[in-house]
């Protein structure tokens, strides 16, 4: 049994639970003029922890399991096959980049005095970052690729 893929299975549900809620929290912010409070800043550092261990999984997932030995034996062959490209290479990728929009979002937050402003651009970061993320879950209707909803024991 894997555990470092049944953790990474289950927490995706606390990434999709905190981008969620950053995210209304950013449109009810943005819409209604209202203050960015303590609140909305505990919610946008628990995305960005959520995302913090789930990167640090899929690292070891990807440098642990038959991933990464696929990759040494050439990308060429990877590239071809849409299920290896799809966790070697397409899945790994655009979650990095997920991961770096909501960091860097989190320091452009704290970086603004303007209570809008940090609305604003929670609203841009965790919006582009939950989209990726929303698009590279492996979800069950897809084609090829699909895993389960939960971790099968
Ligand atoms: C927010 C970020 C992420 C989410 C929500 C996410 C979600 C998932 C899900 C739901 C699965 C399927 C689990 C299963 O089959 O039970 C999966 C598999 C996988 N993920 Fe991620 N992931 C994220 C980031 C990453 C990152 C950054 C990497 C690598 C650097 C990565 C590498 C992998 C690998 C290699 C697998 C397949 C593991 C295997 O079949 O042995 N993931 N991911």
């Amino acid at each position: 049994m894997n555990y470092f893929l049944i953790i990474h299975n289950i927490l995706r549900w606390a990434v999709l639970l905190f981008g969620v809620w950053a995210l209304i929290n950013a449109l009810t912010g943005v819409f209604s003029k209202r203050n960015y409070t303590g609140s909305d800043n505990k919610t946008g550092l628990f995305f960005m922890i959520s995302c913090d261990i789930q990167l640090l999984l899929g690292l070891i997932l990807y440098f642990n399991g038959a991933w990464f030995d696929k990759i040494k034996a050439g990308m060429g062959v990877v590239m071809k096959n849409p299920y290896d490209r799809f966790f070697a290479v397409e899945h790994a990728l655009m979650m990095i980049i997920a991961w770096l929009l909501v960091h860097i979002g989190r320091s452009m937050v704290k970086r603004s005095d303007i209570d809008t402003q940090k609305h604003k651009r929670s609203l841009i970061y965790f919006g582009i970052a939950l989209v990726l993320i929303l698009a590279m879950i492996p979800w069950p209707f897809r084609a090829g690729i699909g895993r389960q909803w939960f971790p099968q024991f």
